[in-house]
C-alpha cells in the first residue's frame, strides 16, 4: 500500500467505463467504448474511453484524463469532491490516505457557517451599529448580502450560546478560534465588530475578519490559523471573483476587505485581497490558476509602496506578469473608487506601471534629476535592474533615461555592461552550486545524424505507434510532419487508433504505401527509448515550440527594419517590440532550463 494514493485506490477499485457511462452513451469499438463527447457538440462520435488504460479523451476538443478529472469536468467540481464522491460510493476509506482531517474539517466549516449566518442576522433583522457603519461606508443590503457580512454584537456570550444551542462542542469553537479562553473562561473572541465571513474557493467559510467598530482592540481582528484557516494559502473574495479573474484575465489585488467589496460594488469584480498579511507565494499560485496578470493596488502609503515593490518581485518570480497602479487620490482603492467611481478607477488600471517601469519610477522619485548628481545617483538605483532585462527591452529604457538624465546613452550602456559583468563574476566565484548540465543529448539517438526537422518527425511516428497517448499530445504539433511521407504515416497511425482504439503496429504497415512502409519500419527500429519517452517527448515538444519562437523573432526582426520614425508606423513598432521582449524572455528561459 506504500505509496499509492487515494487516486490511485480509486482508479483500482472503480472502472472509468462504468462511470462515464452514466453520462455518455458508450458504445464499444475495439478495445475501447466511444460515444458523443460530453464536453463540445458533434455529431459523430470522437471521444474514446479506453477500458486498459483507464483513461478518456476526445479527438474533437482535446479533453483528456482519468477517472477522477472526468469526474471533476463533468460535475463541475474540484478535486476533492470528486474523490470524496467516488470514495464514498466504493466504499474507499479515506482516512487510510492522509484525509483524516476531513470528518473534523467539515463540521468546523459548518460550525463557521452557522456562526456566519448568525452574524448576518444580527446585521439583518434588527437595528444596530454594524449596519448603521457598513451604510455610512455607502454599503446596501445587496452588497451585504453577497458577502455575507455580519454584526458581532457587543457581547461576551452572544455567539456561544448561539452554538451551545446548535450542539457544538466548546472545544471545536475554541479550535476554529471563534471561543477565546483566559483561564476557565471562556468568551466570544469577536464582539462589537462588522464581520467578513472568508471562504475559501470551494465555498466553505474558512474564518473571519472582523472590523473594530469602537476602539478596543486591533482595528481588523482575524480569526486565528488553524487547520482550516490558512492566511498565506488563500485570498479574500476569491470565492466571488475567480470567474470575473479568468474571464478577464486579470487580478486586481488590493490591501483591505473593503477595498475589495468597495470594488466589487462599484462593478470592478476581478479582484482579490490579501489576508493582512504581505503577499505569499502560495497566493501567487493560488493567482495563477486563474490568471497571468496581475495588478497590484495596494493603498498609497510607504507601507503599501514597500509591499508593492515586495509583491512584484514575488509575483515575477511567480511568472506572472505584475504591474503597479498608483492611487493618485484618497488613501486605498476603497476611498479613491468611491469618490471617483469606476470609469477613473479603471484608468489607474490601464496607467498601471509594468516592473521595469515601475522599479525605475520609484528610484526616480529619490533624486533630483536636473543635477548631475541627481541623475548618477539614479542611474546607480537602477543599473543593476538594466542589466536584468533582455537587451531589446533594455535599450528602450537606456533610450529614455538618456533623455531624463542628459547622460549619453552610449555612457549608460558602458554602466550597464560593467554591472552585469561584475555580477557575472561575483556569479561564478560563488558557483559552489553550479547548475548540471543537462544530458539531453544523449537521449535522442540519431540526433547528429539527421536533420533536426526529421529527426522530430520520426520520434513523433514511433512516440504515436508504440503509445497513443501521445497521439492526443501531438495534436497541437501536427504541423511539424512536413514531409508527406511522415503525414501520411501518421495520419494512418491516428486511422487505426481511432478504428480500433489501439495502434496495432502491423495493420498499420499493412495499410501503408511500401515506400511508406520502409519509412515507418525504419523509424520504428532507429528510434530508441533508452529511458523514459516522456522525456524524449518533451524534449521533441520544447524544440518545436523553440524553433517555432526562433521563426516569428526573424519575422519581427524582419518587419521592424522596415518600419519608419513616422507615426503612422509608431503602434506597429511599439507593438512588435513588445512582443519580441516577450518571446526573447521566454526564449531565453528555455535556454536557461
Ligand atoms: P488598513 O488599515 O489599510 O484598513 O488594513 P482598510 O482596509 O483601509 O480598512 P478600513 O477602510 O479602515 O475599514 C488593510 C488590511 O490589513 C489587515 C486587514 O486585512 C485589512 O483589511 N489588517 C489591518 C489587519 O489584519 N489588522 C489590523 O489591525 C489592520
Ligand atoms: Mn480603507
Amino acid at each position: 500500500m506504500s505509496g499509492s494514493t487515494i487516486a490511485d485506490e480509486i482508479k483500482s477499485r472503480c472502472n472509468i467505463v462504468d462511470i462515464v457511462g452514466r453520462y455518455v452513451q458508450l458504445k464499444r469499438s475495439g478495445g475501447s467504448y466511444k460515444g458523443l463527447c460530453p464536453f463540445h457538440s458533434e455529431k459523430t462520435p470522437s471521444f474514446v474511453v479506453s477500458d486498459s488504460r483507464q483513461f478518456f479523451y476526445c479527438f474533437g476538443c482535446g479533453a483528456s484524463g482519468d477517472v477522477i478529472s472526468f469526474l471533476m469536468k463533468i460535475e463541475n467540481i474540484d478535486f476533492h469532491t470528486a474523490v470524496s464522491k467516488l470514495s464514498e460510493e466504493y466504499g474507499i476509506d479515506m482516512d487510510r490516505f492522509g484525509y483524516r482531517n476531513e470528518g473534523k474539517k467539515n463540521e468546523i466549516y459548518e460550525m463557521n457557517r452557522e456562526a456566519a449566518v448568525f452574524f448576518y442576522r444580527n446585521l439583518t433583522e434588527k437595528p444596530n451599529p454594524g449596519y448603521e457603519y457598513m451604510k455610512r461606508r455607502g454599503l446596501n443590503p445587496k452588497t451585504i448580502a453577497r458577502f455575507g457580512i455580519g454584526f458581532a454584537e457587543d457581547s461576551w456570550h452572544a455567539l456561544l450560546d448561539h452554538l451551545r444551542q446548535k450542539k457544538y462542542p466548546e472545544k471545536l469553537m475554541l479550535e476554529a478560534g471563534l471561543l477565546s479562553a483566559s483561564g476557565e473562561k471562556r468568551y466570544d473572541r469577536f464582539r462589537n465588530r462588522v464581520m467578513f465571513p472568508i471562504f475559501n474557493t470551494r465555498g466553505k467559510v474558512i474564518g473571519f475578519g472582523g472590523r473594530a467598530l469602537g476602539d478596543r482592540g486591533p482595528k481588523y481582528l482575524n480569526s486565528p490559523e488553524s487547520g482550516v484557516f490558512s492566511k498565506k494559502n488563500n485570498l479574500y473574495g476569491l470565492n466571488l471573483t475567480r470567474k470575473e479573474i479568468s474571464s478577464s484575465n486579470c487580478a486586481i489585488l488590493v490591501e483591505g476587505y473593503m477595498d475589495l467589496v468597495s470594488l466589487y460594488r462599484n462593478g470592478v469584480m476581478n479582484t482579490a485581497a490579501s489576508l493582512g498579511t504581505a503577499l505569499t507565494e502560495q497566493q501567487c499560485a493560488l493567482l495563477k490558476r486563474y490568471t497571468q496578470n496581475v495588478v497590484l493596488a495596494y493603498d498609497a502609503d510607504a507601507a503599501g509602496r514597500k509591499a508593492a515593490l515586495r509583491g512584484i518581485e514575488l509575483l515575477r518570480k511567480a511568472g506572472i506578469n505584475a504591474r503597479v497602479l498608483h492611487i493618485s487620490d484618497g488613501k486605498d482603492p476603497d476611498e479613491f473608487i468611491t469618490r471617483n467611481g469606476k470609469e477613473a478607477f479603471l484608468k489607474l488600471v490601464d496607467q498601471a506601471l509594468p516592473y521595469a517601469d515601475y522599479l525605475i519610477s520609484v528610484a526616480r522619485e529619490k533624486y533630483d534629476l536636473a543635477t548631475p548628481a541627481g541623475g548618477i545617483g539614479f542611474l546607480k538605483e537602477i543599473r543593476g535592474l538594466l542589466s536584468s532585462l533582455s537587451p531589446v527591452e533594455a535599450d528602450v529604457y537606456i533610450r529614455k533615461i538618456a533623455a531624463e538624465t542628459r547622460i549619453s546613452e552610449s555612457a549608460i550602456r558602458r554602466e550597464v555592461n560593467e554591472t552585469a559583468a561584475s555580477e557575472k563574476r561575483t556569479a561564478d566565484a560563488g558557483a559552489g552550486v553550479r547548475r548540471p548540465v543537462p544530458a539531453s543529448g544523449d537521449q535522442m539517438t540519431e540526433k547528429r545524424h539527421m536533420e533536426g526537422d526529421e529527426m522530430i518527425q520520426m520520434h513523433f511516428i514511433k512516440l504515436a505507434a508504440v503509445n497513443p497517448d501521445y497521439l492526443e499530445a501531438m495534436r497541437e504539433y501536427e504541423s511539424v510532419f512536413e514531409d508527406p511521407a511522415y503525414a501520411r504515416i501518421y495520419a494512418m497511425i491516428k486511422n487505426v487508433y481511432l478504428e480500433d482504439s489501439e495502434v496495432d503496429i502491423n495493420k498499420v504497415s499493412d495499410n501503408l504505401l511500401p515506400e511508406d512502409n520502409a519509412l515507418f519500419q525504419r523509424s520504428l527500429q532507429r528510434v530508441v527509448f533508452p529511458e523514459n519517452s516522456d522525456r524524449v517527448f518533451q524534449e521533441c515538444i520544447e524544440k518545436i515550440r523553440y524553433e517555432r519562437m526562433e521563426k516569428r523573432q526573424n519575422e519581427i526582426l524582419e518587419a521592424l527594419t522596415l518600419l519608419t520614425e513616422e507615426e503612422s508606423d509608431r503602434d506597429r513598432a511599439d507593438a512588435l517590440t513588445k512582443e519580441l521582449i516577450e518571446l526573447q524572455r521566454t526564449m531565453q528561459n528555455i535556454k536557461l532550463r
